[in-house]
């Protein structure tokens, strides 16, 4: 534990301040942050001579032996993380569409090199969801892991929900808290949790799966119509992630928004808290829950993270030997609720059945059963069409 560890880290937006402030709060930790490399000059709480402008200052420093990624573009942080790794530096990110972008040249490039890039602040911010799925449930018993994945969206919904705030003020204030991505449509049309998912999904069975070929759907057509219909019914709508074990030794995996009865532990997950459901056989549910995003949850799991390394851990990915052929299938089908305005529209979905349907002056909607596969056909316009898609949970066909 008596390495020191020399930081350099990439980025002081609303987490690397967070990492700044909770390792104060760490004085027993045998760490420096040597240097902080950010884009632009400006005013800051820190000395000057702390931050440097281009990236060649902290991969060419050879007192520094640990690179801290904390910058939102995926793009800017790849070639970082590469040539941190490649340097023979560790690295910790929270960059989790960096990650399940380029997951199997990642993990190559820590083999090659003999480093160990830990990334537990990219996924539910402060819920040591990763580094448990790998050690703990390291076994044939897992079944499924579902979640809250997203503090924004979920911010936004309890907001909504319970306060009856619009959407757009709900979104605002999600932003000024520092919870939301740059880009904001991360968060709210589910590529956020997609990106998150892709890598519990590595975590829980040793699959890569390509985000691209992933469904996802997210909360940005929600609109009054889909809160009453929800309301009415007891329940209410949370952004879900799923990855789930089928008895044909597939994965099924999506990020859709579901309606959640009150007797599901996701149902009282509220602001930007994340919750995790791990299912298994034996233990049937587990429940981990936690604040998903905001600088000081998500500093803390960088500070785990660094703590980790000072005592050489690395993820061994050991799902990846253990599966074999934990292929990723994306032909089961699901019961949704699907509120629409024009017949167009509809004609897009193709339901095997439907058990409800409503016209009304405003909106129509229909729940029935529909393949994955057709959704995912229409995952690239589906957020541009004036309907809204929710699983009901109640029926996945397998
Ligand atoms: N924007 C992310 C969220 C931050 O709202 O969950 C944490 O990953």
């Amino acid at each position: 534990m008596n390495k020191k560890l020399k930081i350099g880290l990439f980025g002081f937006g609303v987490v690397g301040q967070g990492l700044y402030d909770v390792l104060k709060k760490s004085p027993a930790l045998n760490v420096e942050i040597v240097s902080i490399c950010v884009k632009n000059k400006k005013e800051r709480s820190l000395p000057e001579e702390l931050f440097c402008y281009s990236p060649e200052d902290i991969l060419s420093n050879k007192d520094i032996n640990l690179v801290v990624e904390l910058i939102s573009d995926a793009d800017e942080a790849y070639p970082i993380v590469k040539r941190s790794l490649e340097l023979g530096k560790n690295v910790v990110s929270a960059n989790k569409k960096m990650i399940a972008e380029n997951f199997a040249e990642l993990i190559q490039l820590q083999k090659d090199h003999n480093v160990s890039l830990l990334y537990e602040a990219s996924a539910c911010g402060s819920i040591p969801v990763i580094r448990n799925l790998e050690e703990y449930y390291d076994n044939d018993l897992l079944l499924s892991v579902t979640g809250i994945l997203n503090g924004s969206s979920n911010y936004i919904l309890t907001k909504i929900f319970d306060h009856n705030k619009p959407y757009n003020e709900a979104l605002k204030e999600a932003q000024d808290l520092g919870f939301a991505e740059a880009d904001p449509t991360f968060d709210v049309d589910g590529f956020d949790a997609l990106f998150k998912l892709v890598i519990l999904t590595a975590h829980s069975f040793g699959t890569i799966v390509n985000p691209e070929g992933v469904l996802n759907y997210g909360i940005s057509n929600i609109s009054d119509f889909d809160i009453n219909y929800a309301k009415e019914k007891g329940f209410k709508i949370k952004l879900v992630g799923q990855v789930e074990r089928l008895e044909n030794n597939k994965l099924s995996l999506f990020v859709l928004p579901r309606l959640v009865n009150r007797d599901k532990y996701i149902y009282n997950v509220e602001d930007e808290f994340n919750g995790v459901v791990v299912k298994g056989l034996a233990y049937d549910k587990q429940f981990m829950f936690g604040k998903g995003a905001g600088g000081h949850p998500t500093g803390s799991a960088v500070l785990s993270d660094i703590t980790a390394l000072a005592h050489d851990y690395r993820y061994e990915y050991k799902k990846m030997n253990y599966y074999t052929n934990l292929d990723y299938d994306k032909s089961g089908s699901i019961e949704i609720y699907l509120r629409y305005k024009n017949e167009s529209d509809l004609s897009k979905f193709d339901f095997a059945s439907i058990t409800e349907s409503y016209s009304g002056p405003l909106y129509n909607y229909k729940v029935g059963l529909i393949s994955i596969e057709k959704l995912l056909q229409l995952k690239n316009d589906l957020r541009y069409m004036d309907i809204f898609i929710a699983v009901t949970g109640k029926t996945l066909s397998y």
